[in-house]
C-alpha cells in the first residue's frame, strides 16, 4: 500500500516521477504529490486528491523544475485521502521533504512530544510527525539531514519505507526501510528509487534491493552508501539485474490489465511449470524443495499462511499436501495466525503464499514462526521481495508482474506451484507413486493448452453476465477442491463489481444460507465431473427448488446438469485435483464482465490496493 519514487541525476526529475507513479498506482490510488528540488534553492511540492491524472493537472499550473525528487502514490491508512493529508510531507521549517510507504506505530506518542517543542501539524498523518521529528533533530544537534533520519528511525516504531530530500541540498537523496519494500535503481550518472522495481524498467536493470533496518545516502556523482539504521555501520552493496521488462508493464492492446491478465494464464503457467517436471513426466524437480529434502522428509505437519485470494491458493494447497503427503495439513489466515499463539516446533513447516511477498500479515506470521523454530517455505511472484528473503526456502510462481488489483494469473500460478510441491514432498515421503506423478504432471503440463480452450469460453462469460444485472447479491458454491474455487469466485465478483457474493460449501447451505435464495438470487455452482459431482447435483437442486437461476461450471461431455440449471458453462475434462484451475477462469472471466458491464474501474477497484503492507 502507497508507492514511492525518487530520482536523482540529470534529467527533469518530474517526468520521471509522474511516470513512476502511474506503475505503482496499483499499489493506492487515495491521493499522489510530488517534490521538487530545484537547484536555485526552491522546494517545489505538489499534491492533489485521486489519482495521478489529478497531480499532474495541479502540477501543470505550478513549478515543476529539478533533478531532484520524490514522489508517492497514497493508500490512506491515517487522515482521510485528501489534498492535506497527501504525501509529500514538508516539516515545519519548510526545509525537509518526505514520503512514507508503511505505518508509524507510536506516532501520537511522539506528535505530543514535537507538540510541547512548539510543533504544529497541518494533516492527520503519522508522516508528518516523522518529518517534523528528523527537523527537530536536525535543529536540536546540529547535525546533518541524514543522521536526522537516522537518529529518529532509531524512535520509530513501525513499518516504512521512506525518502527524505532537503531543501538546501538539490545534491541528495536519503532512503531507508524497515519491513517496507524499497528498491534503488542504479543508473550510469543517475539514481532511482522505488517501492518496486516497476518505475526503474527501461532505465536501468542494475537494482539493489534495500534490506530491513537499512539507509543509503545517495549523493549526485558519488557511489551509493549503505548502512545499517541502528549501527550505522556500513552494508555492503549488491548490485543485482533486474529480469523485468518493459511489454510486461504495458496492456498489449488489452482494454485493462485485468483482461490482458486473464488471458495471459496459458502463458503464465507455461513459465511457471518450465523445468519443474522431468522429461518422462514421472518426477517434479523443486529446488527449494531437493534442497532442504531432510526437512521434508521428517515434517509432522505443515501449516499454510496466506490473505486474500493466496488464502484460497492455500485451501487448495491444504488438499493437495493430504491427498500427496499423508501429512496433517491446516490453513490460517496470517493475520489471525500471527496473534494465536500457535503451537509449533522445529519439526513443523510453515508455507506462506504471496503474490507480492511484502502482505505485513504473511511476513508477521513468518517471523512468529521462525521464533518457534518452524521451517518456513514462501510461494511469492515478486522476485526479490520482502517474503523471498525472509524464507528459509521456496518457490517462484513467475507469472510476471500482476498489475490489476484483483489477483487472476497469480491464483492460478500459486495453485500450479501448491500442486508441484505437494507431489515433490509427496516423493520425498513415498506417500504418492510414480503412476500418480505422472498421471498428474503429464496433465499439468499440458494446462497451457487447457487454458487457451478455457478462455475461447470469453464471449459467452460476456453474453452470460449481461443475464444478472437485476442481482445485488450472488452465491457461489463448489465442494471439495472446488469450495476454495467458490470462494474466490465470489472474492472477485465483489471486489471488482461491488455486488456483495457470498462462497460457500455447497452442502452447507442447507445449515443456514439457503433462507437467502429466491429469484433475486443467483448461485454459480462449480460441479466439474470429479468424486462429489453426484452430491452436488442434489445441491443444485436444492437451489432451483427455491426459484434461484443457476449457473454451473461443468465438464465438457456433461449432459445431466443441462437439464438442471439454467446455464451450464462447459470446461475441459482434467484430473480432480487440476479442476480449480481451469473452473476458476470462467469466473475471473464472469466477475471482469459483470464490472465492466456495470462501468466499474476493474484495475482499481474503490478502497483496494494491490500490495498490503499495513495490519
Ligand atoms: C484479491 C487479492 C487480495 C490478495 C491479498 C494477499 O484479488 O488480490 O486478496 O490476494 O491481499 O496479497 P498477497 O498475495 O500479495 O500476499
Amino acid at each position: 500500500m502507497c508507492g514511492i519514487v525518487g530520482y536523482i541525476g540529470s534529467r527533469g526529475a518530474y517526468d520521471i516521477l509522474i511516470q513512476g507513479l502511474k506503475r505503482l498506482e496499483y499499489r493506492g490510488y487515495d491521493s499522489a504529490g510530488v517534490a521538487l528540488v530545484d537547484t536555485d534553492g526552491c522546494l517545489n511540492v505538489h499534491k492533489a486528491r485521486g489519482k495521478v491524472a489529478n497531480l499532474e493537472q495541479t502540477a501543470a499550473a505550478g513549478n515543476t523544475n529539478g533533478t531532484l525528487g520524490i514522489a508517492h502514490t497514497r493508500w490512506a491508512t491515517h487522515g482521510e485521502p485528501n489534498d492535506i493529508n497527501a504525501h509529500p510531507h514538508v516539516s515545519q521549517s519548510g526545509d525537509i521533504a518526505i514520503v512514507h510507504n508503511g505505518t508509524i506505530e507510536n506516532y501520537a506518542v511522539l506528535k505530543k512530544a514535537l507538540a510541547e517543542h512548539g510543533y504544529t501539524f497541518k494533516s492527520e498523518t503519522d508522516t508528518e510527525v516523522l518529518v517534523q521529528l528528523i527537523d527537530y533533530i536536525h535543529s536540536e544537534n546540529k547535525c546533518s539531514v541524514y543522521d536526522a533520519v537516522r537518529e529518529a528511525l532509531l524512535q520509530v516504531e513501525g513499518a516504512y519505507a521512506i525518502a527524505v530530500v532537503e531543501k538546501s541540498n538539490p545534491d541528495q537523496l536519503i532512503v531507508a526501510r524497515k519491513s517496507s519494500p524499497l528498491v534503488i535503481g542504479v543508473g550510469d550518472d543517475e539514481t532511482f528509487i522505488a517501492s518496486d522495481a516497476t518505475p526503474i524498467v527501461g532505465y536501468t536493470d542494475r537494482v539493489i534491493y534495500l534490506k530491513d533496518d537499512e539507509i543509503a545516502l545517495i549523493r549526485r556523482g558519488e557511489p551509493i552508501q549503505l548502512s545499517s539504521i541502528h549501527s550505522n555501520t556500513p552494508s555492503k552493496v549488491d548490485i543485482q539485474k533486474l529480469k523485468l521488462s518493459l511489454a510486461q508493464l504495458e496492456k498489449g492492446g488489452y482494454d485493462t490489465f485485468m483482461l490482458k491478465e486473464i488471458f495471459e494464464q496459458p502463458d503464465t503457467l507455461r513459465d511457471c511449470l518450465r523445468g519443474r517436471i522431468t522429461d518422462d513426466g514421472s518426477q517434479v524437480v523443486l529446488s527449494g524443495v531437493i534442497d532442504h529434502q531432510d526437512i521434508f522428509a521428517k515434517a509432522e505437519r505443515i501449516t499454510l499462511v496466506a490473505c486474500g485470494t493466496s488464502w484460497h491458493a492455500a485451501l487448495i494447497g491444504k488438499r493437495l499436501i493430504q491427498d500427496f503427503c499423508s501429512l496433517p495439513v491446516s490453513v490460517e489466515y496470517a493475520s489471525e495466525f500471527r496473534y494465536s499463539n500457535p503451537y509449533l516446533n522445529d519439526k513443523d513447516v510453515v508455507i506462506a503464499i504471496s503474490q507480492s511477498g511484502e502482505t505485513a500479515d504473511t511476513l508477521a506470521a513468518i517471523q512468529m514462526a521462525h521464533d518457534k523454530g518452524a521451517f518456513v517455505y514462501g510461494i511469492c511472484n515478486v522476485v526479490g521481495a520482502s517474503i523471498p528473503r525472509n524464507t528459509d526456502s521456496g518457490t517462484y510462481i513467475h507469472v510476471g508482474p500482476e498489475i490489476g488489483v484483483a489477483s487472476t494469473k497469480a491464483f492460478t500460478g500459486q495453485v500450479t506451484v501448491l500442486t508441484l510441491l505437494a507431489m515433490a514432498i509427496g516423493q520425498i515421503r513415498g506417500t504418492v507413486s510414480r503412476a500418480r506423478v505422472k498421471e498428474v504432471a503429464t496433465a499439468l503440463r499440458s494446462m497451457p493448452e487447457i487454458l487457451e480452450k478455457t478462455l475461447k469460453l470469453a464471449p459467452e462469460m460476456q453474453k452470460l453476465s449481461r443475464v444478472f444485472t437485476y442481482a445485488h447479491n450472488f452465491l457461489y458454491l463448489g465442494r471439495g477442491y472446488n469450495y476454495p474455487t467458490a470462494l474466490e469466485g465470489a472474492l472477485k465478483l465483489k471486489e471488482i463489481s461491488y455486488i456483495h457474493a457470498e462462497g460457500y460449501p455447497a452442502a452447507e447451505m442447507k445449515h443456514g444460507p439457503i433462507a437467502l435464495i429466491d429469484h433475486e438470487m443467483p448461485s454459480v455452482i462449480i460441479a466439474p465431473s470429479d468424486s462429489l459431482y453426484d452430491k452436488i447435483i442434489s445441491n443444485v437442486q436444492q437451489v432451483k427448488s427455491r426459484g434461484g437461476a443457476v449457473v454451473a461450471i461443468v465438464s465438457q461431455g456433461n449432459k445431466s446438469m443441462d437439464t438442471i440449471a439454467d446455464f451450464s458453462v462447459k470446461i475441459p475434462r482434467v484430473p480432480e485435483c487440476l479442476t480449480p484451475i481451469v473452473a476458476s477462469v470462467p469466473l475471473q472471466l464472469l466477475a471482469y464482465y459483470i464490472a465492466v458491464g456495470k462501468g466499474k474501474n476493474v484495475d482499481q477497484p474503490r478502497n483496494l490496493a494491490k500490495s498490503v503492507t499495513v495490519e
